[in-house]
């Protein structure tokens, strides 16, 4: 069985899209369409991929659909492929309010569609391990879980496009870049229970936030910062640290930099061994730095395996790796931190 997909939006993300597919046994790219037509026609031209004129033409040519507009549009267009019965994955962030995202959750239960966000970073091998060690309980209790985000983008990046920046179609850089770091450390964390945050603009011409920070309480009691921007030059590579009672896990860009248990915490049993079985720390930072060379950190693999989750679920009618109602969480956050920053960044619970 060929799951064939259909493409809404032929922008930046689409080729990634289509690229990713063209590599999945069991999957298919039937269709593109965007509402700007020579859009969909230069994509046409480039991945040999026939365009439709209509969206409407494009669900009737696949079994699934990846939406790839503008993430104001998310939910609405991801409804309608569930209303024509198709499979859906949207592009992060789900939706940039909860109510549509929510609604869009609810539809494609009760259509009996399967649906994902996507959340590339989950699939990377430095990150799956992390998230095993957080919830095995090999870092001791959690103490602390941070992301830091510094990005640098310019005042053109904003411009090339008029949706950028804007409340309602795109978020800050909270919504459309640091989203995938809040995803990742709410998710090795076990969840959010509250927040307390700053947004601000501090060196664009938009709507929305290009700076904000956010102490974090974690359902299981941990602390945490979020740390996001898009105006620190020259940026950064992203960063995830996460520190529990018996050791500490860096993660740099999707690699791992630092992971470090005290072998004490090994010779007290805890692991069920003595010292010696706990390997010497730099030992063990090596092991796990050769296995981030496995390809899972670059660019376009981590879609792929995304993408090959998602269409392995449709054949073997499960559920995704990543379902819609997860991907409810890091958009819950990120509004929390609005609705903080915006009361003096006082405590918001997020529910
Ligand atoms: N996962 C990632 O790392 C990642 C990276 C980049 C972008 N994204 C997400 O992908 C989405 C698109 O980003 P982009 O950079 O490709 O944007 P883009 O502006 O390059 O492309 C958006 C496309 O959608 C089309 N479009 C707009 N309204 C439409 C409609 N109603 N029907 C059909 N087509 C429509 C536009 O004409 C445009 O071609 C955003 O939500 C963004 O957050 C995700």
């Amino acid at each position: 069985m060929n799951v064939r997909y259909g493409i809404v939006g032929c922008g930046a993300i689409h080729n990634v899209h289509i690229e990713s597919l063209r590599k999945i046994e069991g999957a298919a790219v039937s269709g593109v369409y965007d509402v700007d037509r020579a859009k969909a026609c230069e994509s046409s031209d480039k991945h040999g991929v026939p365009w439709a004129p209509s969206i409407e033409d494009l669900f009737d040519r696949c079994d699934a659909v990846c939406v790839c507009v503008p993430s104001g549009m998310h939910a609405k267009l991801g409804t309608q492929a569930a209303n024509a019965g198709k499979h859906v994955i949207v592009e992060k962030p789900i939706d940039v309010y909860l109510e549509p995202a929510r609604a869009l959750v609810d539809r494609c239960a009760k259509q009996g569609v399967k649906l994902t966000c996507i959340s590339q970073h989950r699939f990377s091998s430095a990150i799956r391990r992390l998230h095993d060690a957080a919830g095995s309980g090999e870092l001791g209790k959690l103490l602390q879980g941070d992301a830091y985000v510094k990005w640098y983008r310019t005042q053109a990046y904003y411009d090339s496009g008029d949706w950028r920046g804007t409340r309602g179609l795109d978020g800050g850089c909270l919504m459309n870049q640091t989203i995938h770091y809040i995803d990742m450390i709410q998710w090795i964390m076990g969840g959010v229970r509250a927040v307390q945050g700053q947004a601000r603009t501090l060196t664009h011409d938009i709507e929305c936030e290009d700076s904000a920070a956010a102490i974090v309480e974690f359902r299981n009691g941990a602390s945490g910062i979020i740390q996001s921007s898009t105006s620190f030059y020259p940026g950064f590579t992203e960063r995830l640290e996460v520190h529990g009672e018996h050791g500490s896990v860096v993660i740099d860009g999707d690699r791992t930099k630092l992971w470090q248990i005290d072998p004490e915490a090994a010779g007290q049993g805890l692991y069920g061994g003595g010292v010696m079985q706990q390997p010497a720390p730099n030992i063990r930072l090596a092991a796990q730095a050769e296995s981030d060379d496995d390809g899972t950190s670059e660019w376009g693999e981590q879609h792929r395996l995304q993408l090959e989750d998602f269409t392995q679920a449709i054949i073997d009618d499960r559920e995704p790796f990543l379902t819609g109602t997860m991907a409810l969480e890091p958009l819950k956050v990120i509004l929390a931190i609005y609705e903080s920053s915006a009361n003096g960044g006082r405590r918001v619970e997020v529910s």
